[in-house]
């Protein structure tokens, strides 16, 4: 690179860095991740050390940490405020505790391990016991007075229990747990606010409100780590010193602990490593410290940090990338979930090209586009999902990726129902992505009732191709299946009367068999009960479908959109061919002498359920599955359960079988 180009690219590196310093510090807004600006700083100093004659007194990189804001009073820190060298692997670790024994002529130390907690650092002053101030770090030599916020801290004591001495600095880290941010940002997404991008922004923007009552109401928590200026005695021990602190009151956490070596100290980054994800708040490392101070003294400090301290990473949950293009993926039950395929970037650990956009509102809310940079997240074993997107960084010709309107695997209509997140392809019965789904749903008992077709065998079918449709099933032979894994030749035959068997059915089985978003078996069994055959329901349009019993507009919409599929239509046709068929059921959409009457049937009856549920909406009552006052008889067959308790509770009047049947009338023969 020549000086021309380094100049350029240094200009660039600074407009970039000012920006975000400006998001940080000033809107508490950040859209890049803190490894990601680290990267520009570190790229920045790299291009001024090649040229040193390009460094200006305002360059970013003669600043170190934060300016005050004009909002708070300044606070000069009396012990200033550092910052942690960090380490990234176990060989900067084995380095550091190297130093350190180097330095104190020791072969061990014992160190003391804590939480690197993921929030805002705080010094807290006590005086008398009696909270008097309370400062953000600042730039480490000046913070900001936010005394007023601070008070509305609950875990912060405004007084000191014990007797502690007449001047106490306390320093500490004020976060948000994960819980608390979860509601608080629900609550700002609600309100029409712009959410948090993580706790620690949620805890720095709750602690630089203006009104108090504003941070009052947020779920801010703190834990006390260290001390600056102490007037009297204080132990020898970093450890003691922390349990001294404990002793007044200030939260201390829990999870830290003495070590006697560096190996101990491994060890403990290992297990809060493997319990990160489950903590209730976030920890973005762990924290070394020399836990004797006369060797904390002998260290001393290194700019700005100090040389008997050091804070080891964790691998960064989040980093930088480009969306390369935007997908949809169709789920097992239709489900389509649009998926950002990404440039390759390491985060969390391992290498993520793919991540989840969820569906259609939350690539809007985001505003992902194809070309955009975008902070990505993968935290523990959670599927990596996209932050948000860096607003600076977006290309021009960024597009905003469009909704397909058919389902990329079988080209069936993508539908988005009223009332629901999710749009699905409507193709539920010939859709390959669905096939497994469907045939098990097809086959289970309440539907087919295909005896011996399970998850496993559907899965060997479909992965062998022996079948994909659910019409495909009645063209199996015995000799196929007996071929497959865990089938002997009696199974097989077993399973092929199973198919056979299920060809007789009934309409509402049959309705139901088929799938269709919203139609359960209740439903099913209204729609076979109104529509007595197959043929009239596939052709009534929404406004038919919707005077039929507990069918709403959404379940309306979800059947036309179904029957509308060419393919479903086709599927439909084979299975009619391959030779499924139901008794004729009467349809009676004229005399209705059960209208306006509310049934519940409890018990066993020498019928099937669905088809007295059936012949009882057919004569136009409404069949529900609880008594209530409004219940107009209830029908008890044999062990009938709690409802018919009920029903002598209420008064309200029962049927027998005999008086059930009587009042049906004919029931045509096993039809529904
Ligand atoms: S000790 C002189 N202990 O990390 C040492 N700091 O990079 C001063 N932090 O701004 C810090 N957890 O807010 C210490 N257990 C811990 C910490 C911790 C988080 C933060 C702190 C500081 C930053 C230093």
């Amino acid at each position: 690179m020549d000086q021309a180009e380094a100049k350029a690219r240094i200009d660039a590196l600074r407009r970039e860095i000012a920006e975000h310093d400006y998001r940080y510090y000033v809107l508490d807004a950040p859209s890049i991740p803190d490894a990601e600006y680290d990267r520009l700083m570190r790229e920045l100093l790299a291009l001024e050390a090649q040229f040193p004659e390009l460094v200006t007194p305002d360059s970013p990189s003669q600043r170190v940490g934060g300016a005050p804001s004009a909002a708070f009073a300044p606070v000069r820190h009396e012990v200033p405020m550092l910052s942690l060298a960090n380490a990234f692997d176990e060989g900067e670790v084995r380095d550091f505790d190297r130093r350190v024994r180097e330095l104190c002529g020791e072969a061990a130390v014992d160190y003391h391990c804590e939480p690197k907690f993921d929030g805002l650092a705080i010094s807290l002053r006590y005086e008398g016991g009696a909270l008097v101030q309370a400062a953000t770090r600042g730039d480490g030599s000046t913070g900001e007075d936010v005394t007023a916020n601070v008070r509305t801290i609950a875990a912060i004591p405004l007084r000191l229990r014990g007797e502690p001495p007449p001047l106490l600095e306390v320093r500490g880290e004020v976060y948000m747990p994960r819980d608390g941010f979860a509601r608080l940002n629900a609550e700002q997404v609600a309100r029409g606010e712009k959410p948090f991008a993580n706790p620690r922004n949620a805890a720095a923007g709750s602690l630089r409100q203006l009104d108090p009552r504003i941070t009052a109401g947020r779920p801010l928590r703190f834990y006390a780590y260290g001390h600056g200026r102490v007037d009297g005695d204080l132990p020898g021990r970093h450890s003691e010193r922390l349990a001294m602190l404990q002793g007044y009151g200030l939260p201390v956490c829990g999870l830290r602990r003495l070590v006697p070596d560096i190996d101990g100290c491994l060890r403990y980054y290992a297990e809060l490593g493997r319990r990160r994800p489950t903590l209730p708040y976030d920890i973005d490392g762990v924290v070394y410290k020399v836990d004797r101070i006369d060797l904390q003294e002998r260290l001393g400090y290194v700019s700005r940090a100090p040389r008997w301290a050091l804070a080891h990473k964790f691998p960064a949950e989040e980093a930088v990338t480009v969306v390369e293009n935007i997908e949809v993926q169709i789920g097992r039950t239709g489900a389509v979930t649009p998926v950002a395929r990404l440039k390759p970037v390491f985060v969390g650990g391992v290498t993520v090209t793919n991540a989840t956009l969820h569906n259609e509102d939350e690539l809007r809310r985001k505003d992902v586009r194809i070309g955009d940079s975008v902070v990505v997240r993968r935290a523990g074993d959670v599927i990596p999902e996209i932050v948000g997107v860096v607003p600076e960084r977006r290309p021009a010709e960024a597009r905003p990726f469009e909704m397909p309107t058919r389902c990329p695997v079988c080209g069936s209509a993508i539908v988005r129902l009223e009332g629901e997140a999710v749009a699905r392809c409507s193709g539920g019965l010939y859709c390959p992505a669905q096939r497994k789904a469907t045939l098990a749903h097809f086959a289970s008992r309440r539907a087919m009732d295909i005896d011996g077709l399970g998850d496993k065998l559907i899965e060997q079918l479909v992965d062998r191709g022996l079948v994909r449709d659910v019409s495909d099933l009645y063209r199996l032979d015995a000799a196929t299946l007996a071929g497959l894994e865990r089938m002997g030749e009696k199974s097989a035959a077993k399973l092929i009367a199973a198919i056979e068997a299920s060809k007789r059915t009934t309409l509402a089985r049959f309705i139901y068999a088929l799938g269709i978003r919203h139609v359960g078996e209740a439903t099913a069994a209204a729609l076979a009960a109104h529509f007595g055959d197959l043929e009239p329901l596939m052709q009534a349009d929404v406004d038919t479908l919707t005077a039929v019993p507990d069918v709403g507009p959404v379940v309306a919409q979800s059947i036309r959109n179904f029957f509308d599929q060419p393919h479903n239509r086709e599927v439909i046709g084979r299975l009619l061919a391959a030779g499924v068929r139901w008794s004729p059921v009467e349809a009676r959409t004229g005399a209705r002498p059960l209208a306006g009457k509310t049934i519940v049937i409890t018990g066993t009856f020498s019928r099937p359920r669905e088809e007295l549920t059936a012949a009882l909406q057919r004569l136009g009552a409404k069949v529900s599955g609880s008594v209530s006052k409004k219940t107009s008889f209830v029908a008890v067959g044999d062990n009938p359960g709690s409802k018919a308790d009920k029903a002598a509770e209420l008064g309200i009047p029962t049927l027998d079988e005999a008086a059930l049947l009587a009042l049906l009338g004919d029931l045509p023969p096993g039809g529904a």
